[in-house]
C-alpha cells in the first residue's frame, strides 16, 4: 500500500496532510485505513521530511514535484513480491475499511485496476456554460488498487497524470469500477477539514 502525502497543499494554504483532524494528523487517519487491509504501508512525504519518525508505517520515502513522481517514489519502496498494490491519497482521511477492502478484493478477483467512483451530485457545465449530462459522469476517488505489474509498467516511462487508473486503462489494462463513498471526501480547502471533523464526531 502506498499513501501519497508529499503534496504542497497550495489550495489549502499549507501542508494539509499534517493539519489536525480530531486530535490526529490528517495523514494518520489515512494510514489507519490503509493498514486495515495492507501487509505493509509505504508513506510518501514531502522532500526534506523523510527523516521524521513515522512509527505506524513500514517505509518512509520522499516524494517528487508531482503526484505521479510521488507514486513512483513510493512504488520503488514496495517489495518486489507484492502482487497487489493500493495507492491512497493522504488527503482522503475518511476512506472506510470497507472501501479499502472492496478495492483490494476487486483486484484480487482479477483486474488490472480497480477504482472507487461516485455519481456526480452537482449540475456540471463546460467553460462556456453548456450543461453536460451528469448521468454518465462519475467522480473518481482513492484508494485505487492495481495488479503490481500493471502499475509498475505504466509508471516505467515516467508519465504525468493525476490518476493512476486512467494511466492503466489508457495502456490497455482492465479497469473495474467499485462503488465509492460520498463521504470519502478529499481535503482540498480548510472548510473540508471542518466537514471531516463533523463526520468523525458523528461517527463517535
Ligand atoms: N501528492 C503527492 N505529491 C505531490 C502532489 C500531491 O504525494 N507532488 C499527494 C497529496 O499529498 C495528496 C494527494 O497526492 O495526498 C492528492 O493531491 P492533492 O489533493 O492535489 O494535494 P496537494 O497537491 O497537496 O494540493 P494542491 O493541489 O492544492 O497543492
Ligand atoms: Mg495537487
Amino acid at each position: 500500500m502506498i499513501v501519497v502525502a508529499a503534496g504542497r497543499g497550495s489550495r489549502f494554504g499549507g501542508a494539509k496532510q499534517y493539519a489536525d483532524l480530531a486530535g490526529r494528523r490528517v495523514l494518520d487517519w489515512s494510514v489507519d485505513g490503509a493498514r486495515s487491509v495492507a501487509d505493509g504501508v509505504v508513506l510518501v512525504v514531502p522532500p526534506g521530511r523523510g527523516e521524521e519518525p513515522e512509527p505506524a508505517v513500514e517505509a518512509v520515502v520522499e516524494g517528487g514535484d508531482t503526484r505521479s513522481a510521488s507514486v513512483r517514489a513510493g512504488l520503488a519502496a514496495v517489495p518486489k513480491y507484492a502482487e497487489v498494490v493500493l495507492v491512497h491519497d493522504a488527503a482522503r482521511p475518511l476512506a472506510s475499511h470497507a472501501l479499502f477492502r472492496a478495492v483490494a478484493d476487486a483486484v484480487i478477483a482479477g483486474t488490472d485496476a480497480a477504482v472507487p467512483v461516485v455519481a456526480v451530485v452537482d449540475t456540471i457545465c463546460d467553460e462556456r456554460g453548456t450543461v453536460v449530462d451528469r448521468e454518465g459522469l462519475r467522480a473518481v476517488q482513492t484508494p485505487q488498487g492495481f495488479r503490481a505489474n500493471a502499475l509498475r509498467s505504466v509508471h516505467a516511462p515516467g508519465p504525468e497524470a493525476t490518476d493512476d487508473a486512467t494511466l492503466v486503462a489508457a495502456n490497455g489494462g482492465r479497469l473495474r469500477l467499485v462503488l465509492g463513498d460520498r463521504w470519502n471526501l478529499k481535503v482540498t480547502e480548510p472548510a473540508d477539514l471542518v466537514v471531516a471533523a463533523a463526520f468523525l464526531l458523528e461517527q463517535g
